[in-house]
């Protein structure tokens, strides 16, 4: 049986599940591909780490391109991450007559276009299975599955760090750091969580999303992107009495008759009951809507070894069977250039947005006559139990609730309704999604 000989480069956690799961699902894979899956050489720069791991000094080196020009390599695989040498490597690589298998989220969310562009160029492939959501099997559904679909819309949540400190702050109402300092001791959480928790690493994967939906890459630093470091434990609270649960989510959706994209990352309010609002801890799971197919719901872990592991090898064996469709990503530049991202002051949504207000009378009509001028209708007002301070007048949480409106008019309703004496600090706005897709609005 001839092989698919595979350069790996990188034995960090991703890379050592990698070496250790092909090798023990080494016949399996070789029996559904027709092909064996071999990896012929590792490099990895502690020597100390690759010897633990068992890779022979023969197939080991501590530079990467003795992978990337080796002729006798079909693929190199890149689990070094990062945007610098993991750029050169994949280039050399491609530029040598080799496919690239990759989980580089953030070099490709700032360089995919090029890069899989000259892939293409090259006559080879840049698969990245394992960058968006770990072990669930997304793109290739995205690619293969829903192949007879416009994508209508995408929710996702896609990053484990912030599902976990939502949940753990909504279950037992944990302050902020307290669920942060746990899930770092549980290693759910980077020493350095910033790339997560302000929301960047979400932003990389709906790049890439989008590249796969709409073959439409916005440009990162374009897609409006929140995180959820200053979530308020008391917004946790009201919208669980509401009946919402609150999740970073990444949204994706099409506007076809205006060629717009939407591409956004923010906090969320889902209505429970929506089976996105009831996943907790550390599980992603996106839901897809297609034109064809309606909603479907994708689940499963998002990060660590095993898991990622799982998806580079399901690149693999694409490439070892020769199954990588057509539809890849390159294949889409036509498509790229008629799409544009829509403006965040442009995209409709229902609000929550909770003042802190002086308790006296007239205060709620000041605050509706603003929103009624902006056009905007109010849905609800609800004056929840409980106050700040001692000082008469009360200080107290009012929350209001939108009907569907333009982002541009509720930022500027806010902005007029702060300067009002009786309204004591900025407005918490949080957006609340409805996850069917929507009518097309004129806009
Ligand atoms: N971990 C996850 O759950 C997960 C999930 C999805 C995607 N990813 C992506 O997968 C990639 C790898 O992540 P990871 O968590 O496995 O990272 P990691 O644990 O930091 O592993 C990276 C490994 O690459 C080695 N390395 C760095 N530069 C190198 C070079 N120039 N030549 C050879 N080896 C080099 C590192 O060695 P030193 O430590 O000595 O520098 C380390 O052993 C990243 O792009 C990440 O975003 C990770």
């Amino acid at each position: 049986m001839n092989a698919l000989r595979i350069g790996l480069v990188g034995l960090g956690t991703v890379g050592t599940s990698v070496w250790n799961n092909l090798r023990s699902q080494e016949e399996l894979l070789s029996r559904r591909c027709g092909k064996a899956l071999r990896i012929e050489k590792v490099a990895e720069k502690d020597r100390e780490r690759a010897r633990e791991a068992g890779v022979p000094e023969s197939q080991w080196t501590s530079d990467w391109r003795d992978l990337a020009l080796d002729p006798s390599l079909d693929v190199v695989v890149e689990l070094i991450g990062g945007t610098g040498i993991a750029a050169d490597l994949i280039r050399e690589s491609l530029f040598h007559g080799k496919d690239v298998v990759t989980a580089n989220k953030a070099l490709l969310a700032e360089r995919g276009k090029e890069l899989t562009a000259f892939a293409a160029e090259r006559g080879r492939r840049l698969l990245f299975e394992a960058s968006v959501a770990g072990g669930i099997p997304l793109l290739l559904a995205l690619r293969e599955g829903l192949i007879a679909n416009e994508i209508l819309s995408l929710h996702g949540i896609i990053n484990g760090t912030c599902n976990y400190l939502l949940s753990a702050m909504a279950s037992r109402s944990l302050p902020y750091r307290e669920a942060l300092r746990e899930a770092k001791e549980l290693g759910y959480a980077e020493a350095d969580e910033t790339l997560d928790v302000a929301g960047h690493d979400t932003a990389h994967k709906a790049v890439l999303l989008s590249a796969l939906a709409y073959g439409f890459w916005p440009r990162l630093e374009e897609v409006h992107t929140e995180g959820i470091q200053h979530i308020d434990p008391l917004d946790l609270h009201f919208a669980q009495e509401l009946g919402y649960s609150l999740k970073l989510l990444a949204i994706l959706r099409s506007h076809p008759t205006r060629g717009e994209i939407e591409v956004r990352v923010h906090p969320t309010l889902l209505r429970k009951g929506h089976l996105l609002s009831s996943v907790s801890g550390v599980f992603n799971a996106v839901a897809v809507w297609g034109d064809v197919v309606g909603e479907t719901l994708f689940y499963g872990r998002g990060a660590g070894g095993d898991p990622t592991s799982s998806a580079v090898l399901s690149d693999l064996a694409s490439l070892a069977s020769g199954e990588v469709s057509a539809r890849e990503v390159t294949s889409s530049s036509v498509r790229q250039a008629a799409l544009s991202l829509r403006p965040m002051a442009r995209i409709f949504s229902r609000y929550y947005v909770r003042f802190l207000v002086e308790d006296r009378p007239g205060v709620l009509a000041e605050i509706a006559r603003v929103f009624a001028a902006e056009k905007i209708s109010i849905s609800s007002v609800i004056q929840p139990e409980g106050h700040r301070g001692k000082t008469v007048p009360l200080i107290v949480p009012l929350i209001v609730l939108l009907h569907r409106s333009r982002e541009a008019d509720v930022q500027r309703a806010c902005r007029i309704i702060e300067t009002l004496p009786t309204v004591k600090e900025p407005a918490i706005l949080l957006r609340v999604e409805d996850l069917e897709p929507e009518e097309e609005q004129a806009s």
